[in-house]
């Protein structure tokens, strides 16, 4: 049990000598430090229980806080509230056993599999400024679940089966005819024939198809049916997008290593195809599709709706497979390969619609157990000053490379010649753009949108990834210089400053519960920038390494090290790198 979890049950059990009972008593930080450390706010709940002042409560409650002998300068506000200040002796000693576990003094939580849906990268497309949060704050929860003793799978989920990529195939064979994909007789092995379409290209015939497709009604009609001959392996057309699968995946996994975002399973909805028979039975069993102009529907409506609840489109009229249902195929496809606890969607707020019809159109046939939990998180967008989705100077769609390269131009300025040398600061102004970048996208919580200010994300001051990178360089820095020094024990604190940093550490178990509960990164973004800078105001009030009062010292390095340690493992859990100099 974390230390912080402890002294709240240590208190309820002071209280209960006192002879009050209260199951869920919190002993809150002090909103007044200049009257306390901890606030203690039940007096008033319990004079309503045993029908007695509260303040007469509070008096009973201090008596047998001051005979504990861990508590100081206790004294109750108002009608009887109670604050509670830790000894010194106490808090440091609270502290040292936090430097001496490995773990940092965390709780843990039950083991629980989660499959996390998260990057939702289409293939044959440029990631782009739409993919950021998907990866960002996936990746995060997916570490910090992990964390907290979570089993968690991450699922790339590629968009690698509708009908952008039957545009593509299509596009591909009205350039290049002659390619024996598009022959019927040709026997030999596709394996062996060099497409002369890279990844760029793809990037470009995508949305060229997809514009032709919108003002040509043939072209469209040709799409649908190669997308249909995809989607049943068709020889040929299977294997010529097969091969497109292969160059996008190649480019997509590079940006997503840029952002240090890893997944465990990189499948994507053509692999749930193969599910789509069994679905159909499943369905057809339990008598749910309707017909509906010759399309196959679900009734996905509940009484209590108060917003519109359309039908969720099972199969078109043409015979292709929607979104929803290769979203069904995917349920029960993690169910039958994976059997997890939980399904996680970590996905744009503006899905939430179709999310709400999938689920409900699982829960109907129970393709997955009850118990099994099916959630989304979905997150606001990044915007442009305009306050829309963020868009290029000439109003087309942001890559990713190129939004990373909008970061990089500003942190470049910013990095420090006289500890970077020239060929190694394009390397070091990329990690730090990404610190930028990935910390302000987490910095608010997920569901609210925010806006892109390249300038302010790479400053060295403020809540920003780079302030944070270089305070915790700067700690690692002095451990370094200090390391012939005593490290290892705290028995001193000289300013109320110090105190404030213990109490900060004391608190992180609450912080990462809290956020793995609200599935937001924004509580720990918070929480590392407030730590740090009370650390950094600690640090410049003192002159550490040429301290004469050398338990004094010692005590401060652990306080460093302490802090660095929490720096290093929340900056890892929002998947920020700490490069070795800026
Ligand atoms: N590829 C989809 C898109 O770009 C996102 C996929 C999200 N995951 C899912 N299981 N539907 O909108």
């Amino acid at each position: 049990m974390s230390i912080i979890k402890k002294l709240n049950e240590d208190i309820k059990t002071i209280v209960e000598k006192s002879g009050y009972e209260l199951q869920d008593l919190v002993l809150q930080p002090s909103g007044r430090r200049d009257l306390g450390q901890f606030q203690l706010n039940d007096a008033m709940t319990l004079a309503k229980i045993y029908k007695k002042a509260p303040r007469i409560i509070a008096e009973d409650i201090v008596k047998s806080l001051s005979e504990d002998g861990r508590f100081t300068n206790l004294n109750i506000a108002g009608p009887g509230f109670i604050n509670i200040t830790l000894t010194d002796e106490y808090l440091g000693d609270l502290l040292t056993k936090v430097y001496e576990d490995k773990n940092l003094n965390i709780d843990t939580r039950p083991r629980k599999k989660i499959v996390l849906d998260y990057g939702g990268a289409n293939v044959a497309k440029a990631l782009h400024v739409g993919h950021l949060r998907s990866a960002n704050i996936g990746e995060a929860l997916k570490r910090l679940a992990t964390l907290l003793g979570y089993d968690v799978v991450g699922d790339a989920h590629l968009g690698d089966y509708g009908r952008p990529l039957g545009l593509v195939v299509l596009e591909i064979k009205k350039r290049y005819p002659n390619l024996p994909y598009f022959d019927e007789s040709y026997t030999g092995d596709f394996s062996e024939i060099d497409l002369p379409v890279t990844n760029s290209d793809l990037e470009e015939i995508y949305p060229y198809a997809s514009n032709k497709s919108k003002e040509d009604e043939g072209y469209l009609e040709e799409a649908r049916a190669i997308t249909f001959k995809i989607q049943n392996h068709e020889r040929g057309y299977y294997d010529l997008w097969k091969k497109v699968v292969e160059i996008s995946k190649k480019d997509i996994k590079q940006v997503y290593d840029m952002l240090n975002v890893n997944f465990e399973l990189w499948l994507g909805e053509s692999d749930a195809a193969e599910y789509l028979q069994e679905l159909d039975e499943i369905y057809e069993k339990s008598n749910v599709l309707i017909e509906s102009e010759g399309a196959q529907i679900i009734e996905v409506k509940e009484e209590t709706d108060t917003s519109p609840m359309p039908p969720l489109l099972y199969k078109r009229s043409n015979g292709t497979v929607s979104y929803e249902t290769t979203d069904l195929a995917t349920i029960l496809q993690r169910q039958k390969e994976i059997n997890p606890d939980e399904i996680w969607y970590c996905v744009d707020a503006r899905q939430s619609l179709h999310f709400d019809q999938v689920f409900r159109a699982a829960r109907k046939v129970k393709l997955v157990e009850d118990r099994v939990g099916l959630e989304h998180i979905g997150f606001g967008t990044m915007n442009g000053k305009d306050g829309k989705p963020f868009k290029t100077r000439d109003g087309g769609v942001m890559s990713l490379k190129g939004l990373i390269n909008l970061v990089e131009q500003e942190t470049k300025k910013r990095i420090n010649p006289d500890t970077v040398e020239e060929d190694e600061k394009e390397e070091v102004a990329k990690t730090v753009a990404i610190a930028a970048l990935k910390y302000a996208d987490l910095l608010p919580f997920r569901g609210t949108d925010y806006i892109f200010e390249p300038e302010k994300f790479a400053d060295l001051e403020g809540k920003t990834g780079p302030y944070l990178l270089y305070s915790t360089i700067r700690m690692k820095s002095l451990l370094t210089k200090a390391s012939t020094l005593e490290i290892g024990k705290i028995t001193k604190f000289k300013t109320e400053t110090e105190k404030d940093i213990a109490l900060t550490i004391l608190r992180l178990p609450i912080i990462l519960n809290k956020s793995l509960d609200s599935r937001s990164l924004n509580d720990i973004t918070e929480y590392i920038y407030k730590l740090t800078s009370l650390y950094n105001k600690f640090y410049a009030e003192n002159k550490i390494l040429t301290e004469e009062d050398k338990e004094l010292q010692k005590s401060w390095l652990t306080l460093t090290k302490i802090v660095y340690d929490i720096n290093m493992t929340l900056l890892d859990v929002l998947a920020i790198k700490v490069p070795e100099k800026m």
